[in-house]
């Protein structure tokens, strides 16, 4: 008998795929998709329950015992390197009597003990021991796989990227990532060494709205000229070159964020029908320049050079896409080893992490630029997130209102380009919403796993 798990049963729900279809329109979408607890059990259970969902990177899993805990669809999980270096996805559930095995989000540990009656597991779920076991049953057997903590069926990893998938029968990952592959393998070949590591501690926050919500934004460039405004203003004011630590890193990240037409029209946004979405980038000025010359870039671009080529380097380092969505759950910005991911908890509730990476074999100040990329743009106090979860916050606080009920997802509809590919605009259009929901609508009125 195996002990993987399958997809969760459907909800019965009366809500069927037409009902589903009339939420969305080719310039607008009902305020349900975000407001509605029976859309995000549905969504829970198709696009969470059914797509390869990103879940841990390798390197947080260097030795046997190392584990971190995240979600799955509606489900806690646990990601974990067994003594045979495999790793596995495990539910967090004992399997005695269901209680939750582990509370913490992360550590090295050789066994997981439950709290309850004291069942002891190993990395890879198996049963190692359980108290008094004469008073068991004849037939009770540690080996038997019902007595195990459930496995995740289908796991997989790209180039250190972990994903799992619900589904019985599953696409292969590459499949799913499709040219989204780029992404992770530009930011792995940035590293000298060929190899990122996650940085030991990140950031984690949640916010009163939908998951939804923080994809769109990741993908709007037109409201960094209204939202940051707070940040560009005071950026502006502040003299150049007058921080010796940071070689005005912060103050060019803040000024970034100050577009005008001219910045609008040189950024392009690219979506396709999986729900992936990417940008170019915008940040131009400073160290953050792709062909920045000063003196660690120089040190890291001549490292990297040694080692797979000035050419290769050249094209390696000339990738400056912003922003990748894979959907539905990650964000990658390989050019500054910078990464989100998003996990729903509720219909008006979802968890971000956000990490940063270390480029193996770069010099050390590459990676603290990372550091201050991470907390200028991604700690809950930057003075850059906050104002992005407060719009969050504020466009559920009006989505849940019966009033509307329709919002507008059309600005640049006119302008689009889309080919076999998918499609691309200017920045200035919701393209990447309207492709989002493209795929959410596919997902979401497809019956089978
Ligand atoms: S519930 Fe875990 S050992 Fe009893
Ligand atoms: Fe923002």
């Amino acid at each position: 008998m195996s002990n993987a798990i399958s997809a969760p049963q459907p909800i019965e729900m009366p809500i069927g795929a037409d009902d589903i279809r009339a939420l969305i329109r080719p310039d607008h979408v009902h305020r349900r998709a975000y407001a509605d607890p029976q859309i995000f059990a549905m969504e829970q259970e198709r696009i969470f329950g059914r797509l390869w969902i990103y879940v841990a990177h390798e390197s947080q899993l260097k030795q046997p015992g190392d584990f971190i805990r995240t979600r799955l669809s509606k489900y806690e999980v646990l990601v974990t390197r067994h003594n045979d270096g495999q790793i596995y996805v495990l539910h967090n559930r004992c399997p005695h009597r269901g209680a939750r095995l582990c509370m913490v989000d992360g550590g090295t540990s050789r066994t997981f003990s439950c709290p309850y009656h004291a069942w002891v597991f190993r990395p890879d779920g198996s049963l190692s021991s359980v108290p008094h076991p004469k008073s068991y049953p004849a037939n009770f057997s540690i080996t038997d796989p019902q007595n195990h903590m459930q496995r995740i069926a289908n796991v997989q990893s790209y180039r250190g990227f972990v994903f799992a998938n619900l589904s019985d029968n599953p696409p292969p990952l590459l499949e799913h990532l499709g040219p989204m592959t780029d992404v992770i393998d530009n930011l792995v070949d940035r590293a000298p060494d060929g190899e990122v590591e996650i940085a030991d501690s990140s950031f984690s926050l949640e916010y009163s709205g939908n998951w939804k919500l923080h994809l769109e934004n990741a993908a709007d460039i037109f409201h960094p000229t209204f939202v940051h405004s707070s940040s560009v203003i005071p950026a502006r004011k502040a003299p150049a070159n007058a921080s010796i630590l940071d070689q005005d890193q912060t103050r060019e990240m803040l000024l970034a964020n100050g577009f005008g037409f001219k910045e609008w029209e040189g950024i392009q946004l690219s979506g396709l029908d999986s729900g992936h979405t990417y940008m170019t980038s915008f940040y131009n000025q400073g160290v953050l320049a792709n062909q920045n010359e000063d003196p660690v870039s120089a040190k890291y671009r001549a490292l990297l050079a040694e080692k797979i080529g000035v050419e290769r380097a050249n094209s390696v380092l000339g990738m400056t896409r912003f922003n990748n969505i894979i959907y539905p759950n990650l964000i990658i910005n390989a050019q500054y080893q910078q990464m989100r991911v998003t996990i729903p908890l509720s219909v008006d509730r979802t968890l971000v992490r956000i990490h940063c990476f270390r480029l193996k074999g770069a010099p050390d100040e590459m990676f603290h630029r990372a550091v201050r990329f991470l907390t200028t743009i991604g700690s809950p106090a930057s003075m850059i997130f906050s104002d992005d979860v407060e719009m969050l916050e504020r466009c559920q606080r009006g989505l849940a209102t019966e009033t509307g009920p329709w919002i507008d997802f059309s600005r640049g509809l006119d302008n689009d380009q889309t080919d076999a590919d998918g499609s691309v605009s200017g920045a200035a259009s919701e393209m990447p919403m309207r492709v989002q929901f493209k795929a959410w609508l596919k997902h979401m009125t497809a019956e089978a796993a």
